[in-house]
């Protein structure tokens, strides 16, 4: 079962996140992290950025879920540049150790099989971060998608279209296509950790922890993978209907 974590708010879930990370990375120089785009993670990002003089970062690697398809990389809501401004730049990593699947349109026949290829060579990924849609996805894997799916192209649905329209000039600025990891990818990663924070993710998050495992919810996936956890803070938290023994078991963890 994955770990859940309810913190009192979001800037606690932030920082007790930042702490696994963290850790990993002490643990293990050269951790590759997967790295998730969105509101969700830039908190913890911050957290991570502000230990950047007494934590060596330097040697860390790391990869992208998803990308837009068809924005150019140094458009401000590609994620490339978003992850640059959020991410790499803030941890002071180079720009050559964040890899992004690429969204050109010339390209996509080759896109999802080369970054596939780019995360085996580095050696896998250590621990993928990650958000959820209101709709349950992770990375942009939307309802129906395969729970083996590999880097892919994925057609975004109205509803995370709508969601990220306030990234956007507008709705129809959206990208209507992504290339994003597969739940197979994603399944691959050697610790999972998914944030999810706000109310808006309460039905979605309470369905992909507590839910049957299907493609419907593409976030339910995380509950076959042997090492998740997932952190919450209480609006988030508030449709579980095991939240009371969460509690309870992150007080009586074993040490
Ligand atoms: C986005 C991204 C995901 C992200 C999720 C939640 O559309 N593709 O990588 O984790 O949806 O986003 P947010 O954290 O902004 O709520």
């Amino acid at each position: 079962m994955a770990e859940v974590i309810i913190a009192a708010d979001e800037a606690e879930g932030s920082q007790l996140a930042a702490d696994i990370v963290a850790s990993l990375i002490r643990a293990k120089p050269g951790t590759v992290l997967g790295v998730a785009t969105g509101s969700s993670p830039l908190a913890l990002y911050e957290r991570l950025a502000a230990q950047k003089h007494t934590l060596d970062m330097t040697s860390i690697r790391a990869f992208a879920l998803d990308e837009y398809v068809g924005i150019a990389p140094t458009h401000p809501q590609s994620y490339r540049d978003a992850l640059r401004r959020t991410f790499t730049q803030p941890l002071g990593l180079s720009a050559d150790a964040v890899q992004v699947p690429d969204g050109d349109p010339e390209t996509l026949d080759r896109a999802g099989e080369e970054y596939e290829q780019k995360i085996v060579e580095a050696g896998g990924i250590d621990l993928q971060i990650l958000g959820i849609g209101t709709g349950g996805h992770i990375g942009f894997n939307e309802p129906g998608s395969s729970l083996a799916s590999l880097t892919r192209v994925k057609t975004l649905t109205p509803q995370t279209r709508a969601d990220n329209a306030r990234f956007f000039d507008s709705v129809d600025d959206v990208p209507v296509h992504c290339v994003t990891q597969g739940i197979g990818t994603i399944l691959r990663a050697r610790q999972l950790l998914l944030l999810a924070f706000g109310a808006n993710k309460a039905a979605a998050l309470a369905a992909a922890v507590e839910g049957p495992i299907t493609s419907s919810t593409p976030a339910s996936a995380i509950q076959l993978h042997p090492f998740v956890t997932v952190m919450v803070d209480e609006p988030a938290a508030q449709e579980l209907r095991h939240a009371d023994y969460y509690r309870y078991a992150y007080i009586h963890r074993p040490s």
